[in-house]
């Protein structure tokens, strides 16, 4: 059977694909910097490889012997190049076929908006030109991150607040994200082009506001903001995050695909799912 490597295993997202891979009884190798915490997330359910993209060396460790990439790294200066360096170890190593998790198609579509949709651009050029099958996952915003976000803060008494009310996002549940990665990285052939994934419907922060006010059975406060400022000295990871939210606040990520469903065969998760889920967990864990 094919091995799989998966970089970024150790993230938010990595874990649910390592998880559905297992679960699959695929063999799977991770490339980690922190490989004892690596060893209490997944056991010796997985090959654990000490390394990091900075390291060639590991690198091409890491990629002898692997059919398929999961290719996955945080925001940061150094996406594209990092990214990059893995492509030419795997592709030196003789992989068939990558599976890039890139940036929302909003912050990449059109060119010159994002630093990080730039960043993951410019990865997504340099897959096309290897001799290597590719396919580029470009999730809208996951629930996990800023709609979870939203939940604690509505949980602890703060207002949601936003620099537009009105502006919706389709998010995806990175549940979902996990599913089609798994699917490009076992299906007979990938897909061609991009694919642009989204959950089922598009939200305003007036509608979230209001769906948890019905959940809780109370007021939830929404208050509207300037956009976030930036100090001079910000880091990449803060502008990129600024400049979602004007993205964001200018209706960019307003957006719903039917991918999740045509490649999935049923309907992604939605939102009332994810808010009822989250709040049961919040409220396990405060009691
Ligand atoms: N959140 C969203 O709404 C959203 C939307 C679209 C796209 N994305 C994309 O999703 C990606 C982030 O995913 P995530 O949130 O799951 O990531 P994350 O939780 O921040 O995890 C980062 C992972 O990268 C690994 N890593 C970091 N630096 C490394 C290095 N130098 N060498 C080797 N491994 C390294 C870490 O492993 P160790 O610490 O174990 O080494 C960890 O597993 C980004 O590319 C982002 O653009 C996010």
């Amino acid at each position: 059977m094919s091995r799989i490597l998966v970089t970024g295993a150790t993230g938010r997202l990595g874990q649910l694909i390592v998880e559905r891979l297992v679960a699959q009884n695929r063999t799977v190798r991770i490339l980690t910097r922190r490989p004892e915490a690596a060893r209490d997330l997944f056991g010796a359910t997985v090959q654990i490889f000490a390394g990091e993209f900075a390291d060639r060396i590991s690198l091409d460790a890491a990629t002898q012997g692997v059919d398929r990439l999961l290719l996955l790294s945080p925001i940061s200066e150094r996406l594209a190049a990092d990214q990059i360096v893995v492509a030419d170890a795997a592709q030196a190593a003789g992989v068939r076929r990558i599976v890039k998790i890139s940036g929302s198609d909003w912050t990449i579509d059109p060119p010159g908006l994002s630093i990080s949709g730039d960043a993951h651009a410019a990865v997504e050029q340099y897959l096309r030109r290897l001799a290597i099958d590719s396919v580029s996952l470009r999730p809208n915003a996951w629930m996990q991150v800023s709609l979870a976000n939203t939940i604690r803060q509505v949980l602890v008494g703060n207002p949601i607040s936003v620099a537009n009310p009105e502006a919706g996002v389709g998010y995806i549940d990175a549940r979902d994200i996990a599913d089609v990665a798994v699917h490009q990285l076992l299906d007979e052939k990938v897909s061609s082009t991009p694919l642009n994934l989204t959950g089922p419907e598009i939200v305003t922060p007036r509608q979230i506001a209001s769906l948890l006010s019905t959940v809780l059975k109370r007021p939830v406060a929404l208050v509207e903001r300037p956009p976030s400022a930036l100090t001079p000295d910000a880091d990449f990871e803060h502008r990129a995050v600024a400049q979602f939210g004007c993205l964001i606040a200018a209706g960019r990520a307003a957006v719903t695909t039917g991918v999740v469903a045509s490649l999935l065969g049923r309907p992604s998760r939605s939102i009332e799912a994810f808010i009822s889920e989250q709040l049961a967990i919040e409220a396990a864990l405060a009691g």
